[in-house]
C-alpha cells in the first residue's frame, strides 16, 4: 500500500495538556531575536546568531515561504493560558517521494527543563504520522546535546548513526548523532 503527504492548507494548531503550538506571526519575532541570540543555543541548534531583530522578519517570510513551497511547517510553541511563544518546532520534508522530515527544536533559555520540548515533540510526531502522513521522521543532533537526545529518547526516537564532523569546516566541524523515529504501524487517518 502507498501513501502520499497530506500537506495541510494552513498551519495547523495542536494542542497539548500544558501548550499548544500555531502559526507564527509577526509578534513571535522578539522572542525568536532573543533565543537565536543566545550564543549556546545558536550552537546547539546549529543557527547563525542574527545581528538584528529585523532579521526575525526574514526569519518568519522564509518559514512561510518553505510551507507554501509544502516544504515544511514550522509552529510557535504556546504555553497554555499564555499568547506568547516561548520557542518554536517544525518539520523539514527532507524526502517527499519516501515522505521523510527532519524535526528542528528551539526553547528560550527560561524554559528549559519545564518539560515544554518533550511536550512539543510528542504533539509534533502524533500529528506527523497520524495527518500529514509521514513514513520517518530524523533528527540530527550534537553528541553533547544531551538535553535534545533525551527529549528525542523520551518521544521514542532511536540512535541510527554517527556523522562525524569534518576537522576542515567552519560550521559542521563536531560529531552528531543521527535520531530516528518510524511510522511504521502507524496509518494516517
Ligand atoms: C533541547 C531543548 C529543545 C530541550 O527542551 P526542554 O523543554 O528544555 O526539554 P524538556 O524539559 O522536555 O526535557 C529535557 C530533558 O533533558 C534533560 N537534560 C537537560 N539538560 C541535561 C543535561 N545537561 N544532561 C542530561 N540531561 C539533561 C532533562 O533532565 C530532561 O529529561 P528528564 O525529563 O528525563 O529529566 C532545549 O534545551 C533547547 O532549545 N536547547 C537549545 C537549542 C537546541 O539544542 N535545539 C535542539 C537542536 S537538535
Amino acid at each position: 500500500m502507498s501513501y502520499t503527504l497530506h500537506f495541510p492548507d494552513a498551519v495547523p494548531a495542536l494542542f497539548g495538556g500544558t501548550l499548544y503550538l500555531r502559526e507564527l506571526t509577526e509578534d513571535d519575532v522578539p522572542a525568536w531575536f532573543e533565543r537565536a541570540s543566545d550564543p549556546e543555543s545558536a550552537v546547539l541548534a546549529g543557527d547563525p546568531i542574527p545581528e538584528s531583530v529585523e532579521m526575525g522578519f526574514r526569519w518568519l517570510q522564509r518559514h512561510r515561504e518553505r510551507f507554501r513551497r509544502q516544504a515544511g511547517i514550522r509552529w510557535a510553541i504556546v504555553p497554555k493560558g499564555s499568547t506568547g511563544s516561548v520557542g518554536t518546532i517544525g518539520l523539514d520534508i527532507t524526502s517527499e517521494e519516501k515522505r521523510i522530515a527532519e524535526l528542528g527544536i528551539v526553547i528560550g533559555r527560561a524554559h528549559w527543563g519545564k518539560g515544554i520540548g518533550t511536550s512539543a515533540a510528542h504533539l509534533v510526531t502524533g500529528y506527523a504520522f497520524g495527518t500529514l502522513g509521514l513514513a520517518e521522521i530524523q533528527a540530527e543532533v550534537l553528541q553533547r546535546n544531551l538535553a535534545s537526545r533525551r527529549v528525542l529518547e523520551k518521544v521514542g526516537f532511536r540512535l541510527l548513526r554517527t556523522i562525524l564532523g569534518d576537522p576542515h569546516s567552519d560550521t559542521d566541524f563536531e560529531d552528531c548523532f543521527l535520531f530516528v523515529l518510524s511510522g511504521q504501524n502507524r496509518t494516517p487517518t
